[in-house]
């Protein structure tokens, strides 16, 4: 039976160029997981959106001396556009600046506040005298009140991964100019997350199928015991507070990101043609949502956003996540990923240079699944050298030249099989088990490494049956070998789609199959005999060993592309 599958993909902040983390934290494993489920035939809607409203957005813009829309707009469509070439598949990519999400972010604030679960409180926010403003998370910066971490922000701690109010920064300082803000008074709305404490144990003990990662994070925020939260800010840019009174605040902008999954959801239902159709991911008990996202973002997903399905409440109530495969921190030679280090990798500039295959390619093999892992040029170099051009091209290349040069392009007839021959079909089903297994389980190394097996396997049945030599004296051997090799390189086809789909279509291409490879389906497919093939081409380029000291080098100044 098909699956309805929600792939829900956390929202960028839009303040400048996409780099690395962003692919492959949350892109990259979501892209990978939901070409996956449409290979099978399950029902995927994958959305996610620039997340338009953040105080970083706000800050660039005030630097440029622009109004934040300007930013954010600019980014959103760079950011769309990197997505698109890296062949990331959002059955919808939008933004939090539209009306619809304004009005579903509006409608949880009027039906939590209904709830019982909004109340008013005054509170003390820092002020800056010289501008005359609140400054909202990421304006300040300070002490982390539980681990002490220098740097954290007003909204969040990247070192412990707590959420967090200015007010409780210790050593606060004003992100823009370092001075020390004073504390005014401000009514806010606040989410009464104690409310929910006994609701969130019951269904955060048993997710025995979340990452260790993120249930332990999840499980230790309930032991301390959840704080109420501010549902509201003191900004002038963001969605409005359905609130006489509060015309002069908007909704805090990570609770309307994260109504952004149901308002991104009800968008592509109605340019679908059928408004009603995001029900069947948010209203049937048997879908599962899945949320993929970096690891600063795990409460916002384990606890916020589920006590705000609770609250709603509706009839019939909207799914909670399924699971929430958070990803660790991807470093650049050891360091994290930072501008002012000048060590990211920027996905546009990459793309000037390099395909966008080797790099999902890569990401894909030290995915940061459980644990932080490290992106190095001199990696990214010997992997495609060795596994994507090496093997797995080598391989493909080796069959399809063969049955080119003896056979005139034409899928050779098999005789007999022998034992080898029989393993080496049975590689390929072992393949598609083992990477059905990582891909479901949301294990994309695991499913990486059982597509690299079966191209070592190839070589060597290959190897071992050396058809350029038997096709001097036994035509019909070497046409059974290399039948069996073509049902190995259409399986690479198959498992390749979900994390190097551009080289997955050359491959089909070059198999001569009908259809796509999404119809083609998860399965084995025989090679129809006869059918003729086109010349055969190389999957991947080699790479000089050259690029990486250039790399390096453009990693540590000159590296910005020229319109950002
Ligand atoms: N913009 C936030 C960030 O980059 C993430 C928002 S994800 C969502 O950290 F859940 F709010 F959608
Ligand atoms: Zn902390």
């Amino acid at each position: 039976m098909p699956e309805h599958i929600l792939v829900a993909v956390a929202w960028p902040y839009v303040n400048d160029e996409p780099h690395l983390g962003h692919l492959a934290g949350n892109c990259l494993p979501a892209d990978i997981f939901a070409r996956y489920h449409r290979l099978v035939g399950d029902h995927v809607l994958m959305v996610s959106g620039s997340d338009m409203h953040g105080t970083p957005t706000a800050l660039r813009a005030l630097q440029e001396n622009v109004p934040p829309s300007t930013i954010a707009q600019r980014y959103h469509e760079i950011h769309y556009d990197a997505y698109t070439r890296m062949g990331i598949s959002y059955d919808l990519y939008t933004t939090t600046a539209t009306e619809n999400h304004r009005e579903v972010a509006q409608d949880i604030f009027h039906t939590l506040l209904r709830n019982g679960h909004l109340y008013e409180r005054t509170i003390k926010m820092p002020w800056c005298e010289r501008e005359e403003r609140f400054l909202t998370d990421r304006f300040v910066e300070g002490e982390c009140p539980h681990c002490g971490f220098p740097d954290a922000r007003g909204d969040q701690c990247d070192n412990c991964n707590r959420t967090l109010d200015p007010i409780e920064l210790k050593r606060i300082r004003c992100k823009r100019d370092g001075s020390t803000p004073q504390f005014r008074d401000t009514t806010h709305y606040f989410l009464k997350l104690t409310n929910f404490q006994k609701q969130l144990e019951d269904w955060i003990g048993p997710q025995e199928h979340w990452r260790p990662t993120v249930h332990n994070l999840s499980l230790g925020l309930l032991r301390e015991g959840l704080i109420d939260r501010a549902f509201t800010r003191d900004i002038e840019y963001g969605v409005p507070v359905p609130v006489p009174g509060y015309e002069q605040k908007r909704i805090y902008v990570w609770f309307e990101a994260l109504s952004g999954y149901l308002s991104a959801s009800k968008e592509w239902s109605r340019s679908s043609g059928d408004p009603d159709a995001w029900k069947k991911w948010w209203h049937d008990r048997s879908a599962r949502s899945v949320y993929f996202l970096g690891k600063d973002n795990i409460t916002f997903h384990t606890i916020l956003w589920p006590a705000m399905l609770m609250g709603y409440a509706g009839k019939p109530e909207l799914n909670l996540p399924w699971d929430v495969p958070a990803c660790e921190w991807l470093t650049i030679d050891r360091k994290k990923q930072s501008k002012s280090l000048k060590n990211a990798v920027w996905l546009r500039d990459y793309l000037t240079r390099y395909d966008p295959d080797p790099l999902r390619y890569y990401l894909a093999a030290v995915m940061p699944e459980t644990s932080d892992s490290d992106f190095t040029w001199g990696g990214f170099h010997s992997r495609n050298n060795d596994e994507l051009v090496g093997t797995l091209g080598n391989f493909v290349h080796r069959v399809l030249s063969l049955i080119a040069r003896h056979f005139d392009g034409r899928v050779p007839e098999p005789a007999a099989l022998d034992d080898a021959d029989r393993a080496a079909l049975a590689a390929c089903d072992t393949a598609l088990k083992d990477a059905a297994a990582g891909l479901s389980g949301r294990r994309f190394r695991d499913g990486l490494r059982a597509l690299m097996e079966l191209a070592q396997a190839g070589n060597r049945y290959v190897d071992g049956k050396a058809p350029w030599q038997t096709i001097k004296q036994d035509r019909i051997r070497t046409a059974t070998t290399l039948w069996v090799g073509l049902n190995m390189v259409a399986t690479l086809r198959t498992v390749s789609y979900p994390y190097i789909p551009f080289s997955s279509e050359k491959m089909h291409a070059l198999l001569a199959e009908p259809g796509t490879v999404l119809e083609t389906g998860w399965r084995r497919v025989e090679p129809e005999v006869g059918r003729k093939m086109p010349a055969p081409l190389a999957l991947f380029k080699k790479l000089e060993p050259t690029i990486v000291d250039e790399e390096v080098s453009r990693m540590s100044g000159e590296g910005i592309p020229a319109n950002s």
